[in-house]
């Protein structure tokens, strides 16, 4: 097959071959009739699949975010959202889905924190090789990205990582090693950011050492590299360095000049073929090669692929079933949930993400949802008749206005309700006029061709009496008058930076209050904006026009709900994130919640014993009042089901069985990596091998939840711990993902109710003076088990969990001496061990374990 393909490509002109190398369009790679090469379409990934913009309007299933994948520990979830991303794919025509992300949570304020799975490496490589199993099974080629060590976002275009070998290797790296060893994503894509690792410093998609040497020859890659979306800033550098594609085209920095590069002999030409024949291999896994086809003649058809139907009930269960699994019950005092829905009368349900709940993190994961079912919907639906359900606000979470009501604006000659854009060339020169009933503007991008400026003018009404604020977004270059008086503008003009770095649809916002009497104000607003260009992003505007009227203040909002909750049998008061927080593009200065939110939970909580607190966010917020409420929920970014899934959590249908797949600090002074902020354009990783909860177990902290914490509805008692088998020799050299011990972990529900368990291990090294983690994760499995059953788990521990990379020798080497296995409930609650004394034995590691633990 290769000999031909080969063939193939060696009949082809070197301007053909590079032709394929650079994207066709935003989401499309290029065809070649003489290769058989079929356009292979990408998408976004992760919370679902986007598609490529193509169909106006389209929308599609919105899973949880990956954190709450990530709080599940289980590989059968995630390889089941792996399928129906395959079949949602097929439905849109991809290819290519961009996921999974499987960066890690180093700081908890980093934006993409509720994209990526978990803060252990382990728990990230397990559940992303389950994902990219359930894609690639059902035809559809996984990205694993971003690679590697791009965990936050401040500078993320420029900033280098600066990791010491190991700690690459053990930490960040190992996710990708896993997932490659075992179930071998079709692409991997080469992040922003790049990696400084004592060896070689260099931007990620020019790093020769870790995409050539590392990915491409130890790890015997054979997928395509591909950089993240303009991310490449080279021609020879990044060829030679091992990518393969760049995206998005048809422009970029390869083409004509990779051409001209080939030739002066800076990139060998066998370079060029082996990124084709890549290329090829891709194409024919997703069913996109055929025979070559000449000119003029007809392409050959594509393998037949499963067409499934739109999608509906089946998907929506699945969506509804994830979300509920991957709810975290943090607390519950008393026994107060699950509630008993005969027994109610009423519900208060209270809070800014109680009326406004965010499903899903901001940025290229996004996907418009076919539905969503919102928290109040949810409840409404679940409730019998006889139960009362209020919705209350309790003051506002944002710190952003809302978009002006678009009847207060009229466009300046008074003929329509709106905003009234004109658009000119550069010498000023009127090309058209549009107007629009919005105050978002944000990224807007379709203008008649030769724009390069667009003027937007509007007279604004303000009636009620008292002060509103007017509030105005912009990015790029851009003078906003109001009345003939500027009143904000900015000079920014790197395009591509603002739509990578700070996310051009957040862009920083300007404040005007404006004082009115008895008398309605009018006010004449000019936005005066320059057309941003931004390479493969094409060009756009941002402009935003908000506006907060007189209204009640949060504190009479909180009063007013405490009221409520006073009144009603139980209170439910959801308290998060929202778009304004988690995103891509940038990361959260500090993990705490509004002021309003923190003072809402601490009134509610007081004025009504049975108060349950639901955390709606992916990534982790201070909750300083945890201890002062009887019920805890945590429900992530739980994607279109939300409402059922809270439901059936809060009513006992369905088990919250999730665990953290992070930690929760107490306090912000304990978060071991409190920011990623580059300094002199490095993110120095000094946490080394202490990521995570690893970090607060070195430094001694007790953090409100700890790393795997989840109660479900039920107790367990852990009995017993056998090693299945007591001798265990393996290569030093294997795989990464290569078993070591297996143990039988026997456990008794001793609850009420049905439940499902995460039996968690845990591995200590032994104390040799080499760094080490207190412990880190070294295996796990789920079971599920009747109220008063005893069940049996089999937990196996892969070899590296004994091992350490050598950077003398390059290469991984037993850890001689005895390790304690620690098996329970979370990090920080084990209950059994169990210890494995590790020896060498002529290049191979030997691992000896008595039959059963303690
Ligand atoms: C993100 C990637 C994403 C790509 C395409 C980039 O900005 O980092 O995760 O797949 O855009 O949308």
């Amino acid at each position: 097959m290769t000999d031909r393909w080969a063939a193939l490509v060696a009949a082809l002109d070197l301007e053909s071959k590079v032709r394929l190398l650079t994207g066709a369009s935003l989401w499309a790679l290029p065809a070649e009739p003489r290769l058989g090469l079929h356009p292979v379409v990408a998408s976004d990934g992760p919370q679902g699949v986007r598609g490529t913009g193509e169909v106006p309007g389209q929308t599609g299933l919105l899973a949880p975010a990956p954190s709450a994948v990530g709080a599940t520990w289980d590989p059968a979830v995630a390889e089941r959202l792996g399928r129906l991303f395959a079949a949602e794919a097929h439905r849109k025509g991809v290819d290519v889905v961009l996921a999974p992300a499987v960066n890690l949570q180093r700081t908890p304020v980093a934006g993409r924190h509720f994209e990526y799975l978990s803060e252990d490496p382990l728990l990230t490589g397990t559940l992303g090789a389950a994902l990219v199993r359930g894609l690639q099974e059902a035809g559809v080629a996984a990205c694993l990205k971003h690679f590697v060590a791009n965990d936050s976002e401040t500078g993320r275009t420029r900033y280098r990582a600066r990791i010491d070998a190991r700690t690459l290797r053990e930490v960040y790296l190992a996710p990708f090693e896993q997932i490659l060893a075992q179930a071998g994503p079709w692409s991997v894509m080469g992040a922003y950011s790049g990696v400084d690792d004592g060896i070689e410093s260099a931007p990620m998609l020019e790093h020769r050492r870790l995409l050539r040497d590392v990915l491409k020859g130890e790890w015997s890659y054979d997928g395509v590299v591909i950089s993240d979306w303009a991310a490449t800033r080279s021609t020879a550098a990044s060829a030679n360095a091992g990518l393969d594609l760049v995206m998005p085209g048809p422009d970029g920095p390869w083409g004509a000049r990779l051409v001209d590069a080939v030739r002066r002999g800076e990139v060998d030409e066998a370079v060029v073929d082996d990124k084709v024949l890549r290329l090829m291999r891709l194409a024919a896994r997703v069913g996109r090669l055929t025979r070559p086809w000449a000119p003029g003649e007809e392409r050959p058809p594509l393998p037949g692929r499963p067409v499934p139907p739109p999608p509906g009930e089946e998907d929506f269960a699945v969506l509804r079933d994830t979300a509920a699994r991957a709810t975290v019950l943090l607390r519950n005092e008393g026994g107060l949930l699950p509630l008993d829905a005969r027994r109610l009368t009423s519900v208060a349900l209270i809070g800014p993400n109680a009326v406004q709940p965010y499903l899903q993190g901001g940025g290229s994961a996004y996907v418009p949802a076919v539905r969503t079912v919102t928290f109040e919907e949810g409840l409404r639906a679940a409730l019998p008749g006889h139960v009362g359900l209020t919705v209350h606000r309790g003051g506002s979470s944002r710190r952003r206005a809302p978009f002006i009501d678009p009847s207060r604006t009229s466009s300046p000659d008074l003929a329509a309700a709106g905003v009234r854009a004109e658009y000119l060339d550069a010498a000023g020169v009127p090309l058209g006029t549009e107007v629009r009933r919005t105050g978002d503007w944000g990224g807007f991008g379709s203008f008649p061709p030769g724009t390069h400026r667009v003027v937007l003018r509007t007279r604004i009404t303000l009636a009620e009496p008292g002060t509103h604020l007017l509030e105005f977004g912009c990015s790029g270059r851009f003078r906003v008058e109001l009345d003939g008086e500027t009143v904000h503008s900015g000079q920014h003009d790197r395009g591509v930076e603002l739509i990578l770095e700070s996310s051009h649809s957040h862009p920083e916002t300007h404040r005007h209050p404006v004082s009115v009497g008895t008398e309605p104000r009018h006010l004449d607003l000019t936005m005066d904006l320059c057309v941003v260009d931004a390479d493969g992003y094409g060009r756009f505007v941002t402009a935003q026009l908000r506006h907060l009227p007189p209204g009640p203040s949060a504190a009479e909002e909180i009063t007013e709900a405490v009221a409520a909750a006073r009144r009603a049998d139980v209170a439910v008061v959801v308290v998060g994130t929202n778009e304004e927080t988690e995103s891509e593009g940038w990361d959260r200065p500090d993990l705490r919640l509004t002021p309003q939110q923190d003072e809402l939970v601490r009134a509610v909580a007081a004025a009504q014993p049975r108060t349950v607190v639901v955390v709606n966010a992916g990534a982790p917020v201070l909750l300083p009042w945890a201890a002062e409420v009887p019920s805890l929920l945590w429900a992530w970014l739980p994607g279109q089901e939300a409402g059922h899934a809270l439901a059936d959590v809060l009513l006992g249908r369905a088990e919250p069985a999730g665990r953290l797949p992070w930690t929760l600090p107490a306090r912000a002074e304990d978060v071991p990596v409190p920011d990623a902020v580059p300094v002199d354009g490095i993110v120095d990783y000094t946490d080394g091998l202490h990521i995570g909860y690893r970090g607060h177990d070195r430094a001694g902290t007790t953090p409100a939840f700890p790393f795997g914490h989840g109660l479900g509805w039920t107790r367990w008692s852990y009995d017993r711990a056998e090693a299945l088998r007591t001798l265990v020799r393996a290569d030093d050299a294997s795989p990464a993902g290569a078993d070591g011990p297996a143990l039988a972990v026997t456990l008794t529900n001793t609850g009420p109710r049905a439940g499902r368990e995460v039996v968690q291990v845990y591995a200590e090294a032994p104390d040799d003076g080499i760094d080490r983690p207190v412990r880190a994760l070294a295996g796990f499995t789920c079971v599920s088990v009747p109220a008063g059953g005893t069940a049996t788990a089999a937990v196996t521990v892969p070899l590296r969990a004994f091992q350490v990379w050598d950077e003398q020798t390059a290469g991984w080497r037993a850890r001689t001496g005895r390790h304690r296995l620690r098996i329970g409930r979370s990090s920080r609650d084990l209950r059994l061990e169990l210890d494995v004394e590790v020896t060498t034995d002529g290049g191979g590691t030997v691992l000896r374990l008595p039959a059963t633990g303690r």
